[in-house]
């Protein structure tokens, strides 16, 4: 019986190994990276499992909660849709590389703590990422345009979320 299954297994020849790829290029948080495996691989398991980056967390099979987001040529964008392929060549930030090379947290960042508009943190990093793209596009949110974003918070946060958003458009992040 087990000479039998042995016979039947493809002949080694037909195995075809797949071509050796050249790699791509990456741009993260002003790094350079270069991805040698599955190029169609999501960008959120590359940030998450390849470079340990676990701030930008898993939104969804879609991002719809918009907990991957990360800036991808300054705009708000789900990590979990983009390929590593289509990523290339491309600015990407995550949260951890919004602060400054000083560690000065971005306003966004700094007004999410004074306004103490984290609960677990586990949408914090989305909410973050989608409120700095609001701002450059909107000076002065209404809380309409807060409310076209795509990130939900299961802790209850978004009151202060929207206050904090409102704290940097007024340019109060980190006073009091
Ligand atoms: S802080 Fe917990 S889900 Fe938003």
């Amino acid at each position: 019986m087990a000479l039998a299954q042995a016979q039947a297994l493809p002949a080694t020849e037909t195995i075809v190994p797949d071509k050796i790829r050249d790699g791509i290029d990456l741009q993260i948080n002003g790094e350079h990276y270069r991805h040698t495996g599955d190029p169609q691989m999501p960008l959120l398991w590359y940030l998450r499992d390849v470079l340990r980056l676990t701030g930008t967390k898993y939104g969804g099979e879609h991002g719809e909660n918009g907990a991957d987001l990360i800036l991808l040529k300054g705009k708000a964008t789900s990590a979990i849709s983009v390929t590593v392929a289509k990523a290339a060549n491309t600015e990407i930030v995550t949260i951890e590389g919004l602060a400054a090379n000083d560690g000065t947290l971005h306003p966004v960042q700094q007004a999410f703590i004074d306004e103490d508009a984290i609960g677990c943190g586990y949408c914090t990093p989305g909410w973050i990422i989608a409120s700095v793209d609001l701002l450059k596009r909107k000076k002065q949110p209404s809380d309409d345009d807060i409310d076209t974003l795509p990130n939900v918070c299961r802790c209850g946060c978004q009151t202060r979320v929207r206050r904090a958003i409102k704290r940097v458009a007024a340019g109060k992040a980190g006073q009091p």
